[in-house]
């Protein structure tokens, strides 16, 4: 598969911040590889942007980017990888300004893994007319192999009272694209995919992370990253 990697900002919050250097001991780190995990592990996955139909063969099976069978290294599609560490809460950004989803064509699928391949649900991230730039997603583990991948959609309660997002679908946020900084506007339009994990580790010890996600509402874990990321949380502002 054809990919180019781009400079990816890794932040992570993490939830056991007093225990003292903690091992990464998992040597896989091809997203398209299976592995098993402990708590501690970096996990190593990809999120494929490109047209929603580039992640379907024949428009009927959702297959991972990972199989061949998808044309995507021909297609217009890019692959970012992150490692964030197993059960730790991550805020991954992909920045605006070096990235544009929209001219990809403008949809995500996170993946990971061969025989036992995960893929998520194709999101909706951008067209010409709206970029949704929040989205929450959850790695289930069981036994320290993954099983799943998915979007944790909350509705568009936090965005409903403002002019500033149009609700789409009844799920996502959007900001018009127009106001994004990369079209002349004032709206840092960065990707922020906050991760949580569920599930049980190979030694099934559980993974809490997303218990902590589940209290954090949606957008919260921007306002724990303000110093950091202001141009990032100022879209956000009037709504925390
Ligand atoms: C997909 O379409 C091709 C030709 O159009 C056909 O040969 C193939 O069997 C189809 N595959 C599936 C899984 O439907
Ligand atoms: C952009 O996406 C929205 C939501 O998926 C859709 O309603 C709209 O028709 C799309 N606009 C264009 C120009 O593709
Ligand atoms: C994206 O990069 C631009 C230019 O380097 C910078 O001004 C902006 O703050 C960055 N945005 C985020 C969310 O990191």
């Amino acid at each position: 598969m054809e990919s180019i990697l781009f400079v990816i900002f890794l932040v992570t919050l993490s939830s056991s911040s007093f225990v003292a250097e903690s091992s990464d001991n998992n040597r896989v780190f091809s997203p398209c590889l299976d592995t098993k995990v402990q708590v501690s592990d970096g996990f190593t996955f990809g999120i494929a942007f490109a047209q929603r139909n580039n992640f379907f063969l024949n428009s009927t099976v959702q297959l991972s980017p990972c199989d061949s069978r998808l044309s995507l290294s021909s297609s217009n599609s890019q692959i970012a990888v992150f490692r964030p560490k197993v059960d730790e809460i991550s805020l991954l950004t992909i920045n605006a300004s070096s990235f544009s989803p929209a001219t990809y064509g403008g949809y995500m699928v996170a993946f990971a893994g061969r025989k036992y391949a995960a893929r998520s649900p194709s999101a909706f991230v951008a067209n010409s007319t709206y970029t949704v730039t929040s989205f929450t997603l959850v790695l289930e583990f069981k036994k320290g192999r993954l099983q799943n991948l998915y979007w944790k959609r909350d509705g568009c309660a936090k965005c409903s009272g403002s002019s500033n997002f149009v609700c789409l679908n009844n799920q996502d946020c959007a900001i018009r694209t127009s106001n994004c900084k990369n079209q002349g506007g004032s709206v840092d339009c960065s990707l922020g995919i906050q991760l949580a994990f569920s599930g049980t580790d190979k030694h099934l010890a559980v993974l809490n992370s997303w218990y902590e996600v589940e209290n954090l509402r949606q957008y919260s874990l921007y306002s724990l990253y303000s110093n950091l990321r202001d141009s990032l949380t100022s879209q956000y502002s009037k709504i925390f």
